[in-house]
């Protein structure tokens, strides 16, 4: 298990190959290892510095799986109080139960976590979930916009029942959270909302252009919105990760084996990263955060000569099915 010490410092996952050039990057490293994550076989954990959330109320969409589960526990550790969002009860349960396992274990043994079976899609649903967790902490400091859905599938052949799918989740079911996240916070006079898009959001291919199309849409009310909150205390960020070893990733490579060529596997990045980003973005009120950094400000760049940007996407592919379709060499 990650640990946590009382001035909200967390032992994070990196690659072996960062622990070892560092050996490790804060108190907790002396380049040892820890358990390791979901999906991140062969690496080991060292240390990112995180600010403490400690005796802040947040709540998280998505946190019965992948990436707003890491999150969610993240912030138990760090001394929050934490509302868990999700459809599955039975799974936001048991990340509740390794939540208040987690902050006890780091300290924080009062800690409150809530779990709400709630549907982002569903309006009354999300209304009832803030109601809830607004009523149970006082307040709610922090909304994490995560939950989502990918479902891949070429431009060409996209059923609409796929991308209407998408769009339910990734683009309605986010506005529903920021319509009562920014309501709330108005009232409180405070309060921070981080959106989850996607790289893929700022630049698509294939096979994810539906999903890329949600995400894309997700931005664009995001960053209105951004200018609507203004001057209101409510800062609303948008942190947009790359490919990372989740379930979401595991379950589109299932449906479509063409994502597993896109990219090499080698170089997905682990949940905890996304879960660093949320944690600087929300705490210093950064407007957008990539994972890895830089890769938003690229994209942007490269939009401004399409036709470099799909040489070097091609490119890029064609190494990626290379190494996906290469023979692995046997071991002696
Ligand atoms: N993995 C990647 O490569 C990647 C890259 C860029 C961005 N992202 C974004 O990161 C976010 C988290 O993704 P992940 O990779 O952690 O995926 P994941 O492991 O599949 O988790 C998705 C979460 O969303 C929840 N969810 C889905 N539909 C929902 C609905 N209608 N109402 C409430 N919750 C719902 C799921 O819970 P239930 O099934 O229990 O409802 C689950 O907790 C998503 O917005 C995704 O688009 C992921």
């Amino acid at each position: 298990m990650p640990t946590s010490t009382p001035t909200g410092w967390q032992a994070w996952p990196v690659t072996e190959k960062a622990a070892r050039r560092h050996g490790g990057l804060g108190p907790h490293a002396h380049g040892q290892a820890r358990e390791r994550p979901h999906g991140t076989p062969g690496r080991v954990s060292a240390v990112i510095p995180l600010p403490s959330f400690a005796g802040r109320a947040v709540l998280v969409t998505g946190a019965s799986s992948g990436i707003g589960r890491e999150a969610a526990l993240a912030f138990a550790r760090s001394g929050a109080e934490v509302a868990l969002l999700a459809r599955r009860a039975d799974a936001l349960q048991a990340v509740r139960e390794e939540a208040l396992a987690q902050a006890d274990a780091a300290g924080h043994p009062a800690t409150r976590v809530l779990a709400l079976a709630t549907d982002v899609t569903r309006t009354p649903q999300v209304k009832a979930a803030f109601a809830a967790a607004a009523g149970a902490f006082g307040r709610i400091d922090l909304v994490v916009n995560n939950a989502g859905v990918m479902i891949p599938g070429r431009v060409e052949e996209i059923r609409d029942r796929d991308l209407r799918a998408m769009l339910d989740v990734n683009l309605f079911g986010a506005l529903h959270v920021m319509q009562q996240a920014a309501a709330l916070m108005r009232r409180q006079g405070h309060g921070s909302i981080v959106n989850v898009a996607s790289l893929g959001g700022r630049r698509a291919y294939s096979p994810i252009g539906g999903y890329s199309a949600s995400k894309f849409a997700l931005i664009g009310l995001t960053e209105a919105m951004r200018l609507e909150l203004d001057g209101s205390g409510v800062q609303l960020s948008l942190v947009l990760p790359g490919i990372v070893d989740t379930p979401m990733y595991e379950s589109g490579m299932t449906q479509s084996p063409e994502l597993g060529q896109i990219w090499p596997r080698a170089l997905n990045m682990p949940p905890q990263w996304v879960v660093a980003a949320i944690f600087l973005a929300a705490r210093y009120g950064l407007r957008e955060l990539s994972v890895p950094p830089g890769a938003g400000e690229l994209s942007k760049l490269l939009s401004l000569t399409p036709g470099l940007a799909d040489r070097l996407i091609r490119a890029a592919m064609s190494v990626a099915r290379r190494s996906a379709t290469r023979p692995k060499p046997k071991s002696s």
